[in-house]
């Protein structure tokens, strides 16, 4: 087993890790007294693009490149957003940090905007994260009390805003055009892109939308450097990042591992193994748009690159395992169901597509489906991908593709016996 290293849970176990107190005892705000007014925004923003830090909330994006977008000097003011919408299926990592460590996203806003140059910030959190909201909207008001926010930042002539603001429970809104949109007070659609947020963003002025996760990071990589970050991790990615890790594993939880860590070892060691010793019959590997991996796949490393070799993505870090006496129709239905559910339909291979794609599963899941419908199902899959403005559609046509070809037995199983053949009494 790699070794454990703690870098946004090292304050987790304490029942005050969420305070001030705590949080400058252990080393808070120690970067930002080395950085602000001392350390110029572009070597700032150097520091971060060496560190190979990854974007955590889904695309991987190197961080410090999408931070050298903003044009210098801006010609309007510039806005940093951060993620906290956390709606992928499968991934329970943000709020952790906000309600157990909200000083150590901070200071990362802190950090983040000086090296942009952006006086306002807003944590954009989902609607139904109130616990969220509270710990953030605290956090920030002592940090306001101490100089860490404000006007003149420790004497530095830097100032800084932060807002808490709270989507209202849509999928859609975690895309980061939808998300600009909502914040808006519009509704949450995708917007065409080009132009991308660093150029027009929010209220017409260049924007930097980051994940929870990826801000929280940039504190300790800035007090300890971008080469101590990058060699915890694998090859161009940087750092630990927290596996949100659930299904039918013994152990659910979030697990905070070094960027390239083999899947098995996070399934079978970090988090305990399978429920009962049942053999594991397939696993998402980074939230549910994720294509999902067999059992011989798992000694896969989980960074972005690796997976992505593989046919799946690193996505949002988001573990499922699925034991053996799971029904692969069924677990797909679920996630369609979810997509149709959550489509913006904005555009129609999305808006038509995921709603098609989930009844024609839930014919087969019961029993009802015919040979022409499996033909059907990847016909409507291929049909919606890469046709759409967001990729919430690819979010949908991913899975289904993978799971058709991983388990594409278990669907003509379906529709040849026309029952379920896994778990034949819920199929009854
Ligand atoms: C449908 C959809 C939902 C998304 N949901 C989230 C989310 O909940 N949280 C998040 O950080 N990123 C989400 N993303 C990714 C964002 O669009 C964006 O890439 C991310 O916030 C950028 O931050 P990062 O570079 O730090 O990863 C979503 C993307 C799509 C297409």
């Amino acid at each position: 087993m790699k070794k454990v290293i703690k870098i946004l849970t090292q304050n987790f176990d304490r029942d005050d890790s969420h305070t001030l107190e705590t949080y400058t005892k252990t080393g808070g705000y120690q970067a930002v007294r080395k950085v602000l007014g001392k350390i110029a925004p572009e070597s700032v923003i150097e520091e971060v693009k060496r560190s190979n830090l990854r974007g955590l909330g889904g695309a991987g994006f190197p961080t410090g490149m999408k931070w050298s977008f903003i044009s210098k000097p801006p010609k309007k003011p510039v806005y940093l957003l951060i993620n906290g919408d956390e709606g992928e299926p499968g991934t329970f990592k943000d709020r952790t940090i906000m309600t157990r460590d909200p000083h150590r996203l901070i200071e990362g806003v802190l950090l983040a905007s000086y090296a942009l140059g952006a006086h306002a910030a807003y944590i954009y959190v989902r609607g139904e994260f109130t616990f969220c909201m509270e710990a953030l909207g605290k956090a920030i008001e002592e940090a306001k009390e101490a100089g860490y926010l404000g006007k003149n930042i420790l004497k530095s002539g830097f100032d800084l805003d932060v807002y808490v603001h709270p989507g209202a429970g849509a999928y859609i809104c975690g895309e980061e055009t939808a998300l600009i949109e909502s914040l808006e007070g519009k509704p949450g659609r995708p917007r065409n892109k080009p132009p991308f947020p660093a150029v027009v963003g929010v209220f017409g002025c260049p924007t930097i939308v980051n994940n929870v996760e990826t801000i929280a990071h940039v504190p300790q990589i800035l007090l300890n450097g971008a080469d101590w970050f990058a060699k915890i991790g694998s090859d161009r990615n940087g750092g630990t990042r927290l596996f949100s890790v659930s299904g039918h594993v013994k152990r659910p939880g979030v697990y905070e591992l070094p960027m390239g860590t083999p899947l098995r070892e996070i399934l079978y060691e970090h988090a305990g193994g399978i429920i009962g010793d049942i053999p594991l019959k397939g696993v998402i590997p980074g939230g549910s748009s994720a294509p999902i991996l067999r059992p011989e796949e798992i000694d896969v490393g989980m960074d972005f690159d690796q997976l992505a070799k593989i046919g799946s993505m690193g996505g949002s870090g988001g573990i499922i395992a699925m034991a053996e006496g799971t029904c692969m129709v069924w677990a797909l239905h679920n996630l369609a169901r979810f997509y149709a559910h959550e489509s913006c339909g904005q555009c129609s291979p999305c808006r038509e597509g995921t709603g098609w794609a989930e009844k024609v599963l839930r014919r087969i899941e019961g029993g009802h489906g015919t040979a022409s419908d499996i033909e059907l199902l990847e016909k409507i899959a291929k049909g919606m991908s890469a046709r759409t403005i967001c990729p919430l559609a690819d979010a949908c046509a991913l899975p289904i593709l993978s799971y058709l070809q991983k388990y594409r037995d278990e669907f003509e199983a379906h529709v040849r016996e026309k029952r379920c053949p896994v778990r034949p009494k819920r199929a009854a």
